[in-house]
């Protein structure tokens, strides 16, 4: 199967797993990227068995208002059953980084606010150790060289992502050569710098399942210490 086919697959394994768990007042936190949009999808077929959705991003808020599944702000909502999202990489410990789609700051919050965090990716995204993938850190735009200078320090190479405004108004930079041991140690680092909003580190809270999709089949993958 190609990454498109192993998206495809996790993303119906999401459905699957959520649906029994589905009440008629239930309210789902999804995320954003192109496996939570597949997921949104495969979703859209059970609309009626739950009463709308919570988005990470206006993309996805979009896209579940033309299936018709009702949107809420998160102010409006006491408790999100489960949360559903894509990652960039996961460790054994479902220790992830986020943020490729720039969504990461309202991923972190409505994640803080689910009972279950239910992450969906193709086995690309599973690593031995996470960094490979550039760590997005969203910055205030007026703190972005300072930030920069403060993770050059820290061992990275931060790269402004142009073009990039996220839905709360800031920029990203990317950090670079990072081979990250201690995920919640530097989460919480990065997080201490002045004019960080968050980073993509989702340590502190990593998912509480994994299903991931690989050639011999979505594998349910849970927490390893
Ligand atoms: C967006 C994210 C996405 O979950 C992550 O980038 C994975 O995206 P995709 O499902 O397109 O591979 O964190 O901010």
């Amino acid at each position: 199967m190609n990454q498109q086919e192993l998206k495809q697959a996790v993303a119906q394994a999401a459905v699957d797993y959520i649906l029994p768990k589905l009440e008629s007042d239930t309210i789902l936190g999804i995320g954003t990227g192109s496996t939570a949009a597949l997921f949104i999808d495969a979703l859209a077929g059970h609309k009626g068995l739950f009463q709308g959705a919570v988005s990470s991003s206006e993309a996805s808020a979009r896209q579940l208002e033309g299936y018709g599944i009702p949107v809420y702000d998160l102010n409006e909502v006491d408790r999100l059953l489960v949360y559903v999202d894509g990652a960039d990489e996961a460790n054994a410990r479902l220790q992830l980084i986020k943020g490729g789609g720039a969504a990461l700051t309202r991923e972190k919050i409505v994640t803080a606010c689910a009972d279950e965090f239910v992450c969906i990716a193709d086995e690309s995204k599973w690593v031995p150790v996470l960094g490979k993938f550039p760590l997005p850190v969203e910055v205030i735009p007026m703190a972005r060289s300072f930030v920069a200078r403060e993770l050059v320090k820290m061992g990275g190479s931060p790269e402004h992502r142009h073009g990039c405004t996220t839905d709360n108004g800031n920029h990203i930079l990317d950090v670079h050569g990072l081979e990250i041991h201690q995920p919640a140690e530097l989460e919480s680092a990065i997080n201490q710098i002045p004019g960080v909003v968050t980073n993509g580190l989702f340590a502190l809270r990593p998912a509480d399942v994994l299903l991931l999709g690989t050639n011999d089949g979505v594998k349910t993958l849970y927490p390893h210490s």
